[in-house]
């Protein structure tokens, strides 16, 4: 299999402009990457957030997309455990327009690419892995609450006793960060969603699920009921959101803990009245925020182990992924993809397919 010298890119000219398909080419393949064709590549709130607030974007002509999955079309001369044809998914590189998955090939470090299993589709593998790297960086690294991950030893004993609240359970990080709270161990995952995901967050394995238009922090205190809280994470990062996760953490009177939270581009930092809300108890409660960019030197620690097992755990049925939403034309549904995310979606990924003609 070779891959052609020129192929079709989702090009932003200029900032804030929409897409335009346009011809590009990759820079020379480092011996420790690969080139892979994508067949699939999902939408985040990040890819329209970079257009509209000009961030995370170095220079213009831009190319979006970090989220994406295909096959490895070349390999370079010190990669091993990968061949030609080997299906893949993996989280993009945000700015580094190369890595970048609006576009029909790119080329990625080996070490951040996990293998596609046989059990999920193409366009399943390509909305896993970013949402998953939030929730990884906000449960495992010190700069969310530090937890040893299922992959280490101990890592499926990190919950064992406890119970641990994530708000907003059916958002994309939501969905992961459920089950990989079931990895970790903990004994009562309590959520919240509409009512329509209730049966969804349920088989992905939420203890609780409550209703995020009725549930107050009372509703939350009473479904830990007798299961020391952990902390809270918050998957979705606003400010009624954040200041939810305090009231909770206070409400069940937990010591020592925070609510973490993950950084949504705009604003940038956590608000500060939920801040100053985590100060006015006898147990103070802090906000923490992770950004889960797995490429960072500093997150790869957790990224490539976490591209070397979430296969497994995917074959093995304990990490499932979102509902797609598949929106067809190929490289020119970018748009409406970027679109549909942007007005908002329910349980579900937008998904669309690059290398489709
Ligand atoms: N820092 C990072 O590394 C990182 C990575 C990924 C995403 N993010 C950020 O994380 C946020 C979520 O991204 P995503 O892709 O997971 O979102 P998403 O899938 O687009 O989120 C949509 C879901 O959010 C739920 N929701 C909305 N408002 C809610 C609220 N007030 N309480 C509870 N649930 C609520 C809705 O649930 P119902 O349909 O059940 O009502 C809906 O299903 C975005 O701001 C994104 O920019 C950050």
């Amino acid at each position: 299999m070779s891959f052609p010298q020129s192929f079709k890119a989702a090009i932003v000219p200029e900032p804030k402009a929409q897409n335009v398909i346009s011809d590009r080419t990759l820079g020379p393949l480092k011996d420790d990457e690969v080139v892979i064709e994508i067949l699939a590549t999902a939408i985040n709130p990040v890819d329209w957030k970079m257009r509209d607030y000009n961030a995370f974007i170095t220079e213009y002509p831009a190319i979006l997309g970090s989220d994406a999955a295909g096959r490895v079309v070349a390999v370079g001369s010190a990669v091993s455990g990968f061949a030609i044809g080997d299906r893949v998914f993996f989280q993009g590189i945000i700015g580094t327009y190369d890595s970048s998955t609006f576009q029909q090939y790119c080329k990625m470090p080996a070490a951040l690419v996990a293998k596609t299993p046989d059990n999920i589709s193409d366009e399943q593998a390509a909305g896993i892995s970013l949402a998953t790297m939030a929730a990884v960086t906000a449960f495992y690294d010190k700069e969310g609450y530090g937890l040893i991950p299922p992959w280490e030893k101990g890592g499926t004993e990190a919950g064992r006793g406890h119970a641990i609240v994530i708000l907003g359970g059916a958002s994309s990080v939501g969905q992961y960060a459920i089950q990989l709270a079931r990895l970790s161990g903990f004994e009562n995952v309590i959520t919240n969603a509409s009512s329509a995901n209730f049966d969804l967050l349920r088989k992905l394995g939420a203890h609780v699920v409550l209703d995020r238009h009725q549930a107050d922090a009372g509703s939350f205190a009473e479904a830990v009921q007798d299961t020391p809280l952990m902390f809270v994470f918050d998957a979705i990062s606003v400010k009624a959101t954040q200041i939810l996760g305090v009231q909770i953490l206070q409400a069940t009177r937990t010591a020592n803990s925070h609510v973490v939270t993950v950084h949504t581009v705009h604003p940038e930092t956590t608000d500060q009245e939920a801040v100053a809300l985590g100060q006015t108890h006898e147990f103070k409660v802090g906000i923490k925020q992770v950004l889960g960019v797995g490429s960072a030197p500093h997150l790869r620690y957790l990224s490539e182990p976490l591209a070397r097992n979430l296969g497994e755990y995917i074959a093995k049925g304990q990490f499932i992924p979102n509902r797609t939403r598949v929106v067809p034309g190929g490289l020119t549904a970018v748009e409406q993809a970027l679109s549909l995310n942007k007005e908002g979606v329910s349980g579900e990924k937008v998904v669309f397919c690059p290398s489709q003609e």
